[in-house]
């Protein structure tokens, strides 16, 4: 049985950072139609209705109907942690973050969060993301377990740490190496599932474990590999005192083996002119964290630079060093950190960043992330009049940008109308 979503319809065919506003594809009164979780065929509403008469309707009038929204990093251990108080990156880890994550030896507390988060973010149109777990391999199999239950595609590994940590979070190389493989074959390329190598960052590694990893990761080269890179400045200082030899953060990876163009770096603020030109001649990708970096204070990312360098970035919410579960709100976090280097950033580039960009950064591009034909069927559908103060803005709009630039900068979880996860509607905002 056929599904027709009806209403306007984004797509894009290409990058609006290179191409402008017209990469996009838009139809007024547009249809998408989904059969067996693909989405079989976009266009005019009316065509599709009368080609496809069988295929049930579901009319969202003048709401937008787009690809889900995609996270490109983030901690769904710090769910229960978000928005906590006075802390920059080191302080917040050892405050907040790491008791939390000590908590998920507990499997029963590893499937309650991972729900709690995974319904959470089906709520805000998020329908795919790239996660850290914990140490715990038990973390790494709840998230999996409840994104199966939930059809999304999702992609995770368990966080290897054997310094700098408490002891009750800390594993080994070999440890983490074994426990890491043996998660990757259980996981990597079961249903939608994609299992990602996951040493948390330079710091909390040892140089043996950094190297167990890349040596895992040169066994497995298809499955992605996440850290952290140059969050903050305090950060890399340390970094440099760690690893007195390297040339700079990027070579510490590199010097592992954990540099390709399947690795996918979080933050990348602090890049020194020889890490940015390495990032973009291996043509790995980065995760831009707008409400983090400004939450625990970190810098200001350089996405026009980054993205003339032609590197693929990604958005993400960093939840909890990021301070909303929301991509519409990191979308205009991304927007005025932009504005504070002197750049604006289009609403064209904004979405797409939250949907093809992010699937692009983690591989994903030619499955999910853009509305066109054989892609996978995840979609949300965005209420541009959410609130009375985004409606009396979007009324007196001149054209889509105008109209949903009000929702992106003010939208929160009542601007979901629906969420519509591998074909399925997952997620059906209650009306008022
Ligand atoms: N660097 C290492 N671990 C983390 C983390 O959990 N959150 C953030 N924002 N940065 C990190
Ligand atoms: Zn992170």
């Amino acid at each position: 049985m056929a599904d027709l979503l009806v209403g306007q319809v984004l797509s894009f065919a290409a990058d609006p950072f290179a191409e402008g506003p017209g990469a996009a594809r838009i139809w007024e009164r547009g249809g998408v139609l989904v059969e067996a979780g693909r989405i079989a065929a976009l266009g005019d509403a009316a065509s599709l209705a009368a080609a496809h008469p069988d295929a049930t309707r579901h009319d969202y009038g003048a709401a937008l109907i787009s690809a889900g929204f995609i996270d490109a990093h983030m901690h769904y251990p710090q769910t229960a942690i978000i928005a906590s108080w006075g802390k920059r990156l080191i302080d917040w880890l050892a405050t907040y973050t790491f008791p939390e994550e000590a908590r998920f030896a507990d499997p029963a507390y590893c499937a309650e969060i991972a729900g709690r988060y995974l319904d959470m973010a089906l709520a805000q149109g998020t329908t795919s993301m790239c996660s850290f777990a914990t140490i715990h391999p038990a973390s790494v199999d709840a998230f999996f377990t409840a994104a199966e239950a939930r059809q999304m595609r999702v992609l995770a590994g368990k966080t290897c740490m054997d310094r700098n940590a408490p002891a009750d979070l800390r594993d080994t190389a070999e440890a983490a190496y074994d426990q890491s493989r043996a998660l990757l074959q259980r996981w990597h390329g079961v249903g939608r599932a994609r299992y990602v190598i996951t040493p948390r960052f330079a710091p909390t590694s040892s140089p043996a474990q950094l190297a167990a990893l890349g040596a895992l990761w040169a066994e497995h080269p298809d499955c992605l590999m996440q850290t952290h890179l140059s969050e903050q400045t305090d950060e890399v200082a340390w970094v440099a005192a760690l690893y007195p030899k390297a040339r700079d953060y990027l070579d510490v990876y590199e010097s592992a083996g954990l540099l390709g163009p399947n690795a996918i770096f979080g933050h990348a603020i602090h890049l020194t002119t020889r890490e940015r030109a390495r990032l973009a001649e291996v043509g790995a990708a980065v995760a831009h964290c707008p409400t983090s970096n400004s939450f625990i204070g970190s810098g200001l990312f350089d996405m026009a630079g980054l993205k003339r360098d032609g590197l693929r970035v990604g958005l993400a919410t960093d939840t909890g060093g990021g301070s909303s579960f929301s991509m519409l709100r990191t979308m205009a976090a991304a927007y005025e950190i932009a504005q504070l280097r002197h750049v604006a950033l289009h609403p064209s580039q904004l979405i797409w960043l939250a949907t093809a960009g992010s699937a692009a950064a983690l591989g994903l591009g030619q499955r999910i992330g853009s509305l066109l034909p054989g892609h996978e069927a995840d979609l949300v559908v965005l209420d541009l009049a959410s609130t009375p103060a985004i409606a009396q803005r979007s009324a007196r709009a001149n054209d889509l940008w105008e109209a949903l630039f009000p929702t992106i900068m003010m939208g929160d979880d009542r601007a979901i109308r629906a969420t519509w996860v591998n074909g399925r509607l997952a997620h059906a905002r209650a009306l008022a």
